[in-house]
């Protein structure tokens, strides 16, 4: 007889979009739950801009802890234009961090994989982009978001100067660089690391520790490219890669081009891990606030949030395939959010893909 496994889940829904979406994913997991035995106590928690309109802080300290006592964390977005002129501390973004900070989530895997359901819709030819499948590897809580010094400073002169530091300790390098070569050793078996050792010391140390690290991954083929050059390849032949691994500003910027190769940001899930404790589980795109309570989200990068959550997270391979497989199904059977609309094929609004979804599910009964 099969038991079941109990899972504590904290929901981040955010701002935005983020509570059409998320109680999207609520519903598909739930579903999922009863399909393979596995339950799910949910506990809500308040982060970014609803949680400075009702506290103040963008990360209040009870959420953190409810997120530090759960399995795993599913957040949907956060932000908007209403919180944009506040003083740094209280932005939504912060907030954002101090959950990065605060769980450890040094390593953020973000795919982008080219649906053939989509290939329409992305900006690039479609011999450029068919068959692109990688997976970026960005260190997530060190390098120049949290180096030190940062800040405004006055000079003698009276003029301000500003200032941010890009750091990376061996040991910070080391345990990217092996989340990294473990996750193309589980895929094509290639390995790209991107920095600008051609101008920045932390580059040089960051190459020297990989190119270190690849002699106990025999198996997996490394090479080395400059960020601008990396950026350009991207756009110009990105079927060359499968996976890169880069630091936390670098793999800011390149996860964003390497997103819009797919056509729909709306469509990328990602995956945020620490050395243990509960991951952080969150779609690629923002809280699009122009469109936010119109019912017109595309849940599907939240929906596949939930299948990294599963896979990553919780260990449940085979739930997170299913959940994998029902979107596939429901753009096989044609419904498009309007971020992915092509000719011919059948709109919907956030709440319907949701249910379609549903019965996506029940197909492989
Ligand atoms: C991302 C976002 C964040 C980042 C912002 C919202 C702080 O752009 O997750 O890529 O810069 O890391
Ligand atoms: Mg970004």
């Amino acid at each position: 007889m099969n038991t079941t496994r109990t899972y504590r889940i904290t929901l981040l829904p955010g701002d935005g979009i983020g509570p059409e979406i998320m109680q999207v994913a609520v519903s598909v997991l739930q579903r999922i739950g009863q399909q393979y035995n596995l339950q799910f106590e949910f506990q809500e928690a308040l982060i970014g801009g609803i949680a400075i309109d009702a506290t103040g802080e963008p990360l209040p300290g009870e959420s953190l802890a409810a997120c530090l006592q759960s399995d795993a964390v599913l957040l949907a977005a956060i932000g908007g234009y209403k919180w944009d002129d506040l003083p740094r501390a209280q932005r939504p973004e912060t907030g954002l961090l101090g959950l990065r900070a605060g769980l450890g989530l040094f390593a953020n895997l973000r795919p982008a994989t080219i649906l053939p359901h989509l290939i329409e819709a992305s900006s690039l030819k479609r011999e450029v982009v068919e068959g692109v499948d990688i997976m970026v590897v960005r260190e997530l809580t060190g390098g120049i978001y949290f180096g030190q010094p940062k800040g405004v400073f006055a000079l003698e002169t009276g003029e301000k100067r500003g200032v941010n530091t890009m750091a990376y300790t061996e040991s910070e390098i080391d345990r990217i660089g092996r989340v990294a070569f473990e996750t193309a050793r589980k895929r094509q078996g290639r390995l790209c690391s991107v920095d600008k050792a051609n101008v920045l010391d932390v580059s040089q140390l960051w190459r020297d520790r990989i190119t270190a690290l690849a002699t106990s991954y025999s198996d997996v083929e490394l090479s080395h490219l400059y960020v601008d050059n990396a950026a350009m390849q991207l756009v110009r032949w990105p079927r060359q890669f499968d996976t890169i691994v880069t630091g936390n500003l670098f793999g800011d910027i390149l996860s964003d081009a390497a997103a819009m190769l797919t056509g729909s940001i709306g469509m990328l899930p990602s995956a945020s891990l620490g050395e243990s404790g509960p991951g952080v589980f969150e779609p690629v795109h923002g809280s699009a606030p122009d469109i936010a309570g119109q019912d017109k989200a595309n849940p599907l990068a939240q929906v596949l949030s939930v299948a990294m959550m599963l896979r990553y997270g919780l260990d449940q391979p085979e739930a997170a395939s299913r959940v994998e497989q029902s979107v596939l199904t429901v753009l096989d059977w044609g419904y498009r959010t309007g971020d992915i609309m092509s000719e011919a094929m059948k709109p919907v609004g956030c709440q319907e893909m949701g249910e379609v979804l549903l019965k996506a599910l029940e197909e492989f009964n």
